[in-house]
């Protein structure tokens, strides 16, 4: 068994924009370093396309280890068209898929925070959005991501048949719902489970266990079900009904797209994938920010740094219990968007439109 190095933060690039928003986290957490006397040990490698072309694979074993034994993983963004025609166990995707199935990452954390400085950005009605504070929890390692038997294969009268296949066990559900009942008691305490029951047995199992669970153990948190066409609906019509969204790895998929546009800025939203914890307290985490690799705004110096940093301050909370210096560095990105800075993204009238980098150095300025 691979031991976790406490402090070790792994940083993964990646493709596209990866690299400019990864590297503003870099100097986040070399500030900490410097100024706050914090001994994270700072490791970075390939993965994703990038990987692809200099090794032949997304994800080289070596890159695993370094993986397994990092309590952090900074991940960027992996993939873009110049990727488009590679065998499928190769495409960049493939590695992050990995490093979620491998590590064991099965609670996906994914808020959607409307900043009250960017109402006005979403397509939504300003009264619709201001104050939305929703955290969906999407199931990272099961469903049909990865249920077999899956491929495509040849069939008669020359036809093919692709397969994917959609299971959950108890446990798996269970293990998630544990998640987000606890962390729902930290917010408004109400969470909403979302399957299709209605047309899907796996749904059926998992209505039945997240129930359950609740009335063994969470019976102080408000549950309730919903579909989960039905919940793309309301997260549309009336997204401040939700607190906690509970549900699986493809719906999660689908509604966190979803709700993060109610906030306007797929940029500026962070995400957390976490594991279990072991018998001492270790825990293998991975963060990355919502938004994929952008392949189009690539190496201009025009990417937000946001999510990527918003998720540095997940890790600090999640992983390494620096609660504070969570906050501070939530506040200190409050304070730049308060200054009316803005990268390109989010850029609007009256404000001042500023690069990748200076979004991270005027963050840093705010922390001092
Ligand atoms: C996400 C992405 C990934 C997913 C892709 C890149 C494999 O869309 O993290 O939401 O489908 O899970
Ligand atoms: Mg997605």
């Amino acid at each position: 068994m691979i031991k976790v190095k406490k402090r070790r933060v792994l940083l993964l690039p990646g493709d596209g924009i990866g690299p400019e928003v990864i590297a503003e986290v870099k100097k986040v957490i070399n500030w900490f370093n410097d100024k706050k006397s914090l001994d994270f040990e700072i490791e970075e490698d390939l993965v994703g396309g990038i990987s692809f072309d200099k090794h032949g694979t997304p994800l080289t074993d070596e890159v695993f280890y370094k993986a397994l034994e990092s309590a952090v993983i900074m991940l960027g963004a992996v993939g873009g068209p110049k990727w488009d025609g590679v065998e499928f166990s190769k495409k960049p995707e493939r590695a992050l898929l990995k490093l979620r199935k491998e590590l064991k990452l099965f609670a996906n954390l994914r808020p959607a925070i409307c900043f009250e400085q960017l109402v006005n950005a979403s397509t939504l009605k300003p009264e619709i959005v201001s104050g939305l504070d929703i955290l969906i929890v999407r199931e990272l390692t099961g469903g049909v991501y990865f249920g077999e038997p899956r491929g495509i294969k040849p069939i008669e009268n020359g036809e093919r048949k692709g397969v994917n296949t959609h299971t959950y066990t108890s446990s798996e559900i269970i293990r998630v719902a544990r998640v987000a009942f606890d962390l729902a008691k930290k917010r408004s305490n109400r969470v909403i489970s979302c399957e299709k029951s209605n047309v899907m047995e796996a749904g059926q199992l998992w209505k039945e266990e997240v129930q359950s669970l609740h009335d063994k153990d969470y019976k102080d948190v408000e549950l309730s079900h919903m579909l989960a066409d039905n919940c793309a609906m309301q997260l549309v019509r009336n997204p401040k009904q939700f607190d906690v969204i509970l549900t699986d790895n493809l719906f999660g998929d689908m509604l966190s797209d979803e709700a993060s546009m109610l906030t306007g800025s797929l940029g500026l939203l962070p995400s957390a994938s976490l594991g279990a914890k072991n018998k001492d307290g270790e825990m293998r985490a991975m963060y990355e920010p919502i938004h994929g690799s952008a392949p189009d705004i690539a190496g201009k110096g025009v990417a937000n740094p946001i999510a990527s940093i918003l998720s540095f301050a997940m890790a600090l909370r999640y992983s390494l219990d620096l609660d504070k210096e969570a906050e501070a560095l939530e506040k200190a990105v409050q304070e730049a968007l308060n200054d009316g800075l803005r990268t390109k993204d989010i850029m609007s009238d009256k404000m001042k439109e500023v690069s990748t980098s200076q979004m991270g150095d005027a963050i840093i300025s705010k922390l001092q």
